[in-house]
């Protein structure tokens, strides 16, 4: 049986055409939001959107690259224009970027990890906050990671972001309770999708163990498990949680 916890609500999830996001989507979805499926993709954007109306929910699809502020001014614009509030967003859009040691790491990658990974959560922070701040209320997840909390060699500018997002997590929870906005992040360990593929480490056998075996849980996560804990995170249950870094990582910081 589906839940019906957002029953109504509407939810906006950035990156919504792949891996987290799109099990994210559907999680909301079935809890009983209405959502915005946004990401940079069109062509994943729109099946995402299109598979979730297919299935009985109400989704919309608004594309929109997240270190560009007038396309996030527009995805929230058009958020409200369709569905007439924002009740939570989770923040989720991310690249992996280069893997190199950081005298070797390029500047352009850096540019645009940061561009995306920070920035972008800092621009969708700020024009879902202005909407939030009108309703007096609101809930935002920001996906940070396991690498906002520790660090990983090889990627400097993916941790120097995702510690960002963790910064602006706690700032935004500060500056926004009095209007009862809740931000909140997520922090995955090592998840199955696309983006590990990206970077091999899911598609060769030897790499894929190794990399499981980084969690005392000895196995990678999946979608499903941080699209839960980000419902979870938006839903009243989590009515006194703001702040707060959740780690989903099977164990991986704790060693
Ligand atoms: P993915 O590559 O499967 O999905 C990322 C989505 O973001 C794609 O649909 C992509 O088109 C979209 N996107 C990329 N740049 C964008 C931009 N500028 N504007 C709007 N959308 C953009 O990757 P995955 O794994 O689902 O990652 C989602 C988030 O989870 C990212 O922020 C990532 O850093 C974070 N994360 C992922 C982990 C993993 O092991 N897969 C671990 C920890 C965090």
């Amino acid at each position: 049986m589906e839940d019906q916890r957002l029953n109504g609500q509407v939810a906006l999830v950035t990156g919504g055409g792949s891996g987290i996001g799109w099990a994210a989507c559907k999680a909301f979805a079935r809890a009983g939001a209405r959502v915005v499926v946004s990401d940079v993709n069109e062509e994943n954007g729109n099946r995402v959107a299109k598979r979730l109306i297919e299935c009985g929910h109400e989704a919309m699809f608004v594309r929109a690259d997240v270190s560009n502020a007038a396309d996030v001014e527009h995805l929230i614009d058009a958020t409200v224009a369709a569905y007439g509030c924002l009740d939570m967003a989770f923040n989720n859009a991310g690249i992996e970027g280069e893997l190199a040691p950081m005298a070797d790491y390029s500047d352009a990658a850096w540019d645009r990890v940061i561009a995306v990974n920070l920035t972008g959560v800092r621009l969708c922070m700020k024009y879902e906050i202005k909407q939030m701040v009108k309703q007096n209320g609101g809930a935002i997840v920001n996906n940070a990671s396991i690498l906002g909390v520790v660090g990983f060699a090889n990627a400097s500018a993916y941790t120097a972001a995702k510690h960002g997002v963790l910064g602006l997590t706690k700032v935004g929870a500060l500056e926004y309770a009095a209007s009862h906005i809740r931000i909140n992040a997520v922090c995955p360990a090592f998840i199955e999708t696309p983006m590990l593929s990206r970077v091999g480490l899911t598609t060769d056998p030897v790499k894929r163990e190794a990399i499981a075996n980084l969690h005392p849980l000895k196995r990678l996560g999946q979608p499903e498990e941080i699209a839960a804990a980000a419902v979870w995170l938006c839903s009243p249950d989590a009515s006194f949680i703001t702040g707060h870094p959740l780690l989903v990582d099977g164990g991986y910081v704790i060693q």
